[in-house]
């Protein structure tokens, strides 16, 4: 395997650039190749077996690009797919659920932790799985936030927000009775929403990042099998979808900043 390929990226849609933005930050000397399935979005509400299926896909199409290592960037498909696609390819294949999971074991001090995420991903339980794999002792209290996705598409997400207040309110009220000291942030769009979350949880409760935490463990994986580059910066960025490359242009920029997603190609997918 060349040190000099890509690191493949794919995540349902858009909210996996909040897992890119975190590669970049921590390698940026690496190329990364990013696949939005937007034609295909949202997984969060789908079977496992369709979100397998578009998975294997999505990881067969990045493997064609020569990638060194695949990131589901998507807690989706990190849920219901990851051990499939690990069988299936030849490089090695990170999720974002056992990271996000060993940070909030480290995070918690009660032992009381939370998880958010689409329905999918709570019905699988891969949360509560990591966890208790973890340290079976932990009490875990979940909860499906399907609206947060949209809202953080349409950017309605700070702290002073009132619709992404009460939603937040909402959806989180059951979490905060049950005092918890850690919430994992379990699906890729949430961040946008971290200010508004945290507002409804209060200080004491420690917010986890999973996309933080999975650019950590890419880097540790690269650096052990001696795939990580040894310049300093430089790493080119492709992006492909399978729907509207100037709507991911336009929503990308909410995620990424400005002039990040450029080099947007379409990729036809069958539905
Ligand atoms: N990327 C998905 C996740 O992290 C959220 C959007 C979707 O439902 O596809 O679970």
């Amino acid at each position: 395997m060349k040190v000099s390929a890509p690191i493949g990226v794919f995540d349902s849609g858009i909210g996996g650039l909040t897992v890119l933005r975190e590669l970049m930050r921590l390698l940026p000397q690496e190329d990364t190749i990013y696949l939005g399935d937007t034609a295909r979005v949202p997984y969060g509400i789908r079977s496992a077996r369709v979100v397998n299926r578009y998975s294997l896909q999505n990881a067969r199409f990045l493997l064609s690009q020569g990638i060194k290592l695949l990131v589901l960037a998507c807690n989706t498909a990190s849920a219901t797919s990851l051990a499939y696609v690990q069988r299936a390819l030849p490089v090695p294949v990170i999720g974002v659920i056992e990271p996000g999971a060993r940070a909030a074991l480290r995070a918690s001090r009660s032992g009381r932790i939370g998880v958010v995420g689409t329905e999918t991903t709570i019905r699988s339980k891969a949360y509560v799985k990591a966890l208790k794999a973890l340290e079976p002792s932990l009490k875990i209290f979940s909860q499906a936030c399907p609206l947060f996705v949209p809202l953080a598409e349409e950017g309605w997400c700070s702290r002073d927000d009132q619709v992404a207040l009460l939603v937040a309110e909402r959806y989180l009220r059951p979490l905060r009775r049950q005092r918890i000291d850690t919430l994992v942030l379990g699906c890729t769009h949430y961040p946008l929403l971290r200010d508004a979350i945290a507002e409804v949880m209060g200080p004491q409760v420690v917010l986890i990042d999973s996309a933080a935490e999975t650019a950590r463990a890419t880097a540790k994986l690269l650096k052990d099998m001696g795939l990580l580059r040894r310049r300093a910066s430089g790493g080119r960025r492709s992006f492909f979808v399978t729907d509207s490359p100037q709507r991911f242009r336009a929503l990308g920029r909410r995620f990424l900043g400005d002039g990040q997603v450029e080099n947007v190609q379409l990729l036809e997918v069958m539905q």
